[in-house]
C-alpha cells in the first residue's frame, strides 16, 4: 500500500446526517442536503466524508438499529439520492465512507422477526438466544450499554435474547457462518455502488465469550458513569476470536480496490492496536479515541503520543480523533481558546485525522431542554450527563432562521449562538476558528512532512508540547501552548533559527525566530526549521 494512499494522507470528516442539512422541511437532515453542501466540504479541503447510518431504521438509536442493510431510510431520501451523492462526491475527487453496523440489527429487521418467531426457525441461531437462569432471570449479568439488563425475555419462545445496547437492537451471532456471509454481502453491495470504505460500529463487541460467563464487578464503579460500568466487560467484548471476524471483513474489502476499513474501538492502547490484526490483516484504522479521554495537559498528551507511536505495529498507520456523535464536543471539553490548539494538534500529528462536523466552528455544549431530549441513553439514565444530544445539534450554516439548516422545526435545537457562529459568518472572518481549520488543512496538504512524514518528540512540560515532523529536507516544528499564560520555548539544539508558518491566532506568518520562541497564551505555532 503506497504511503500516499488516500486514507493515509487524507482527512476524514464525520457527518451526522440528521443534523447536516435538511432539504424537505421535515427538520431532519437528508442525503440531498449533504450533496448540496459538497461545495463547503470541498472548500474546507477534506478528503473523505463518513456518514453515520442512513439505512432503513425505526430510529430507536437514530439509525444504529438497522431494519434493512441495503435500503435507504425514507427520512434520508432514496437510493437515487444516494447514487447522486456518490457520483457528485467522486466527481470532486473526494471519497465516501459509510457506517456499517454489524453487531446488532433492529428488532424490526426481518431476520430478527424470523428468528424470534420460533425456536426452530432457520434464523433462530442468527441471534443470541439463551435459556433463563434457574431462577428464571437473565442468563448472566451482562448489562446494556444504555443501562438495564443486556437480556430481554421473549414470552412466545421462552428464551432471552442478548442486546449490548437497546432491547430494540438485538445482537447478531457472528459465530454463525450464515450471518458472516450475509453481512459480507452487505459490504459488497455498497462497494459495488461505489462506497470507498466503512466505519464499523462497535467492532470490538462482535464476539462474546462462548461460555457466557458473568462479567466481574468493577472495583472503581461510580454510578455517575452509567450502569454499564458496574462490571468490567471482559467476557462480553474484545474476545480473541473477534480478530478472525475483522480479518474476514478485511478480505471482503480486498476484493475491491483501495477501500478502507475503520473500526470503532473503545479500549486501552495495548488492546486497541491488536485490531490492526496479525500481519496487518485487520482494520486499516482502528479508531484512536485516546485524545477524547485524556486530561488536556501537555505532558499527558505528549506521553500518550509517544506511547501510541511505540504501540502501533510495524507498517500500521496511526489515526487521531477529537470528537464524534457519542462524545462531548471538543470546545466543551477544553474551551474555545484551547479548541484552536486542539485543531493544530489533530492536523499535525502523524496519522489520519477524523474531524467531527461543527467542531470547525467551535460549537460547544448545546443545552437540551428536558422536553426536547431525543437520545435513548438520556431517556434511560436521565440527568447524569450521559445523553448525546448536545453534540448532535444541527449544523450552523448562516444567520437565517435555524442557521439555514431547515425551513421546518429542527429535530434538536440549534446552539443559541447560531446566528453569529456559523459557516457564512466565520468564512468571512480571517481569524475565526473555521479560517484556522481551513488554513491548517491547506497547509497539511502542501507539506508532506505533515501528512506522511516522521514524528519526533521535541519537548514536553506541564504547559507546552512540541514535536517535529520531517520528510526529506523538510523539517517542521509544532509548538503548542496548553495554558492561558505566555511561554518561552527553546528551539531544538540542532536548529538555530526558524520561520513561523502558521499560528493558531493567524497573524504571525513569516516571523523569524532564533534559539527561543515566545508563545502567547493558548497559542500553537508551526515553525519551519528547514
Ligand atoms: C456506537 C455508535 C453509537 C451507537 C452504538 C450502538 O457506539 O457510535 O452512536 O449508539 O454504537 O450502535
Amino acid at each position: 500500500m503506497p504511503e500516499t494512499t488516500w486514507w493515509k494522507r487524507g482527512i476524514v470528516y464525520q457527518i451526522y446526517p440528521r443534523s447536516f442539512q435538511d432539504t424537505n422541511g421535515d427538520g431532519i437532515g437528508d442525503l440531498e442536503g449533504i450533496r448540496r453542501r459538497l461545495n463547503y466540504l470541498e472548500w474546507l479541503g477534506i478528503d473523505a466524508g463518513w456518514i453515520s447510518p442512513i439505512y432503513r431504521s425505526p430510529m430507536a438509536d437514530f439509525g444504529y438499529d438497522v431494519a434493512d442493510y441495503c435500503g435507504i431510510d425514507p427520512i434520508f431520501g432514496t437510493i437515487g439520492d444516494f447514487d447522486r451523492l456518490v457520483e457528485d462526491i467522486h466527481r470532486r475527487g473526494m471519497k465516501l465512507i459509510l457506517d456499517f453496523v454489524p453487531n446488532h440489527t433492529s428488532d424490526q429487521n426481518p431476520w430478527f422477526l424470523e428468528s424470534r418467531s420460533s425456536r426452530t426457525n432457520p434464523k433462530r441461531d442468527w441471534y443470541i438466544w439463551r435459556d433463563p437462569a434457574p431462577d428464571g432471570g437473565p442468563p448472566n449479568n451482562w448489562i446494556s450499554n444504555f443501562g438495564g439488563a443486556g437480556w430481554t425475555f421473549d414470552q412466545a419462545t421462552g428464551q432471552y435474547y442478548y442486546h449490548a445496547f437497546l432491547k430494540e437492537q438485538p445482537d447478531l451471532n457472528w459465530r454463525n457462518p450464515e450471518v458472516q456471509a450475509a453481512m459480507h454481502d452487505v459490504l459488497r453491495f455498497w462497494m459495488r455502488r461505489g462506497i470507498d470504505g466503512f466505519r464499523v460500529d462497535v467492532i470490538w463487541h462482535l464476539m462474546k465469550d462462548a461460555q457466557f460467563r458473568d462479567n466481574p464487578p468493577n472495583p472503581t464503579y461510580d454510578p455517575r458513569q452509567g450502569e454499564i460500568n458496574k462490571t468490567l466487560q471482559i467476557h462480553s467484548t474484545d474476545q480473541p476470536e473477534v480478530h478472525d471476524i475483522v480479518a474476514g471483513m478485511r478480505r471482503v474489502l480486498e476484493e475491491f480496490e483501495d477501500r478502507v476499513l475503520i473500526g470503532e474501538i473503545y479500549l486501552p492502547l495495548e488492546r486497541l492496536v491488536a485490531y490492526y490484526g496479525e500481519n496487518l490483516e485487520g482494520a486499516h484504522l482502528p479508531f484512536n479515541f485516546q485524545l477524547i479521554h485524556m486530561a488536556w495537559s501537555a505532558k499527558e498528551i505528549a506521553d500518550l503520543v509517544k506511547e501510541y507511536e511505540r504501540a502501533i505495529p510495524e507498517g500500521g498507520w496511526p489515526n487521531w480523533v477529537l470528537g464524534n456523535h457519542d462524545q462531548s464536543r471538543i470546545a466543551k471539553r477544553v474551551g474555545q481558546a484551547q479548541a484552536r490548539v486542539a485543531a493544530m494538534l489533530l492536523l499535525t500529528l502523524r496519522g489520519t485525522p477524523t474531524m467531527y462536523y461543527g467542531d470547525e466552528l467551535g460549537i460547544g455544549h448545546v443545552e437540551i431542554p428536558p422536553d426536547a431530549v431525543q437520545d435513548p441513553w438520556e431517556k434511560n439514565e436521565p440527568g447524569l450527563g450521559l445523553g448525546r444530544d448536545p453534540q448532535r445539534t444541527p449544523m450552523q450554516w448562516d444567520d437565517s432562521p435555524n442557521g439555514g439548516f431547515t425551513t421546518g422545526k429542527p429535530w434538536l435545537p440549534l446552539a443559541p449562538e447560531a446566528a453569529t457562529c456559523n459557516v457564512a459568518t466565520q468564512a468571512k472572518q480571517p481569524h475565526s476558528i473555521l479560517s484556522l481549520y481551513r488554513q491548517l488543512i491547506e497547509f497539511r496538504r502542501q507539506h508532506r512532512s505533515l501528512s506522511i512524514g516522521r514524528w519526533i518528540g521535541a519537548h514536553a512540560d506541564g504547559k507546552v508540547f512540541a514535536y517535529e515532523r520531517r520528510h526529506g529536507p523538510e523539517r517542521l516544528l509544532v509548538v503548542l501552548n496548553f495554558c492561558h499564560e505566555p511561554q518561552t520555548v527553546s528551539l531544538p539544539d540542532d536548529a538555530e533559527q526558524g520561520r513561523i508558518m502558521l499560528s493558531t491566532l493567524l497573524d504571525r506568518q513569516d516571523e523569524r525566530v532564533a534559539s527561543t520562541v515566545e508563545l502567547r497564551m493558548d497559542e500553537g505555532l508551526i515553525i519551519d526549521l528547514g
